[in-house]
């Protein structure tokens, strides 16, 4: 999604503005562009289609050197990814670049077509600039005049503003899309996320929502919603930064699977004793409300829905709480009966995804009992504003395809069941202590399913020709399966579904043919043998099986039929253990067919905007 980064300093900037844009990269973008006030004193901008590497190319051709600098990459929503759409836009002396949606532009533009503005984009941004240089006409502070332009925007906007005329500041405003200052000596900065900073500083003040800020070299100002002066906390960030390289692996992506492990151990660290699971890991007050839970609505987008939907069966089955599962984007308008002492759970792995804290927001109004966020990010806006929070310890995840946040997500998730089941008494005898051992094997036992990479990679290359996939799970390898389907359309482009075997035979059966390869986890559960006539009916139709079978499910290699035994596990955790062959099965066949792994077409990482 887009980036913005800003500085304001004693030396020249455009290389920070670059090293921060490219720190953004991973989030997905189609177009990049800087605006510079420059040391002949005049506001220029150079910007590109493409990569950021290519706007590069531009200013080492004609370099822009300045002390006063905005920069952004695009990730189109209104008008092609093309230049003359990129950010910074102009309008007279000052320069704007915008993350978020402004939805009553459309209004707007029209007003200022009519006081005489021309437009030369078909951005909603563009409107912003003018208003701006419309509202300076009255009011010449540039900060003053920021002020009063926000009140006339309905929609979301994370904002960074220069102005020739005022070339000792930058200002910016925060609402519905996230902006973090960065403090340094004599220079301070703005994104809209620290890490496009951490080249330049360790210490950051987040923004918060309604949030206007004037940033100069010596000082920081901040009005909050009302417009009161007030002082944002100073968060120091001393761990370094984080590995941002890919190491020994070709693509991030085959990086974040091979950490799963490793980070499902840190996503367990200090929340299970002996035999059970702490439930202060997820706050304080969470013993006390977890033993008035009586239902449980989640709500999370993409492969985030994905890993609620797996909570789903654990709830139900192991600690007895019905549960809800729904995507953000369509729980945030519906009109929804909360059942009463309903617990709600948002998941997201970047905790600014723009629909999942619109539903929390809306939750809020709708008299759930309380709010929890399962998340990678702790200093974002989905745990800031929810009752309590369990942290996902997936480290930075820089491929869009979520992988590691997803298997950490579920680990979370069921530790949440283990807890609600452990307070309200729900869970059968000796279930916990059981499934707490478990876990601390889970570790290993993934280590043994990415022992299968060079197997898995085999099998990619029976897809590299094909142009449709079908997916199918049983129970809680249902979901697993839409995830994997998800993964493969993601980053191959090959068009995945995904259906619970049993309902192959109700329509989509009729789509199976040679053409269409069929992947299938069947780990050795009660399931089994429905699953297996679920497999004959499709070998009977010349469907051509992948089979990620538990070595004890008796299933074995035949014609048209490809088993890859998978190492035991409980069935609790198989939906976890599941994932990494269908996550290295996308990564092989995306890698044959040469598309972009980790910054797949037309997506983004973090979703801020509706
Ligand atoms: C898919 C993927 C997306 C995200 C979704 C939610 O690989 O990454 O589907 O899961 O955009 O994002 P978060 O989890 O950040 O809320």
């Amino acid at each position: 999604m887009c980036g913005i980064v800003g500085a304001v300093a004693e030396r020249n900037i455009t290389a920070i503005l670059l090293e921060g844009l490219k720190r953004l990269e991973y989030r997905g973008y189609d177009s990049a562009g800087v605006a510079v006030f420059t040391n002949d004193e005049k506001l220029e901008r150079m910007r590109r289609p493409g990569k950021v590497s290519e706007l590069e190319r531009a200013l080492d051709a004609e370099p822009l050197l300045g002390r006063l600098g905005i920069a952004h990459t695009r990730w189109a929503t209104h008008g092609a990814p093309c230049e003359r759409n990129a950010h910074p836009h102009f309008s007279g002396d000052l320069a704007v670049v915008h993350n978020g949606i402004i939805e009553n532009y459309e209004a707007l533009r029209e007003q200022l077509k009519a006081l005489g503005y021309v437009f030369t984009s078909d951005t909603d941004t563009e409107v912003i600039a003018h208003l701006l240089s419309h509202k300076l006409k009255d009011l010449a502070d540039l900060t003053v005049a920021l002020k009063a332009t926000v009140k006339e925007l309905h929609g979301a906007y994370g904002l960074a503003v220069i102005s020739a005329k005022q070339p000792d500041r930058l200002v910016a405003a925060r609402s519905g899309s996230p902006l973090v200052i960065g403090l340094g000596l004599g220079e301070n900065f703005l994104a809209s996320d620290q890490l496009a900073l951490r080249q330049v500083t360790d210490r950051f003040m987040y923004l918060e929502e309604g949030d206007i800020a004037e940033i100069r070299r010596d000082s920081v100002q901040i009005w909050d919603l009302n417009g009161k002066d007030v002082e944002r906390e100073v968060v120091q960030y001393r761990d370094g930064a984080e590995a941002a390289d890919k190491g020994e692996f070709r693509h991030y992506m085959l990086k974040e699977i091979h950490e799963q492990p490793a980070v499902v151990q840190r996503t367990l660290e200090g929340r299970l004793s002996q035999n059970q699971v702490l439930v202060q890991a997820f706050g304080p007050q969470a013993a006390e409300l977890f033993a008035k839970v009586r239902n449980v609505q989640i709500v999370a987008c993409g492969t985030s829905y994905h890993a609620g939907m797996v909570a789903r069966y654990w709830l139900e089955e192991l600690a007895g709480i019905p549960c809800q599962v729904e995507v953000a984007s369509e729980f945030r308008y519906r009109k929804v009966v909360v059942q009463p002492d309903s617990l709600f759970v948002t998941i997201s792995q970047s905790g600014e995804t723009a629909d999942t804290l619109a539903a929390l927001r809306n939750a809020k109004e709708l008299g759930f009992l309380a709010s929890l966020a399962i998340c990678n990010v702790g200093i974002s806006s989905l745990v800031r504003e929810s009752d309590l929070t369990l942290l996902t310890q997936a480290g930075r995840e820089i491929g869009v395809a979520s992988t590691k946040a997803f298997t950490t997500q579920l680990v979370g998730l069921l530790l949440l069941t283990l807890s609600l089941g452990q307070v309200r008494g729900t869970l059968g005898e000796g279930v916990e202590a059981k499934l707490v051992e478990e876990l601390r094997r889970l570790p290993a036992r993934l280590g043994e399913a990415l022992a299968m990479d060079n197997t898995v990679e085999k099998i990619a290359e029976l897809f590299a020709e094909k142009n449709h996939t079908l997916f199918l799970g049983r129970g809680a390898q249902f979901p697993v399966a839409m995830e994997g389907a998800l993964k493969l359309k993601e980053i191959s482009y090959i068009h995945a579904e995904a259906y619970p075997a049993g309902e192959l035979k109700h329509g989509p059966l009729a789509l199976v043919d040679n053409d269409m390869p069929v992947v299938t986890v069947a780990p050795n559960n009660e399931l089994l043998e429905k699953l297996k006539s679920n497999l004959q009916e499709v070998r009977a139709r010349g469907g051509q099986l992948i089979v990620f079978a538990d070595e004890k499910a008796g299933m074995t290699n035949g014609e048209g039929t490809h088993v890859v035994h998978m190492p035991h596990i409980h069935d609790i955790l198989s939906p976890i253990l599941y994932t990494i062959p269908l996550q290295l099965l996308s990564y092989y066949v995306a890698v044959l067919k040469g598309t972009d792994v980790d910054q797949p077409r037309n997506l983004a990482k973090s979703v801020t905007v509706e």
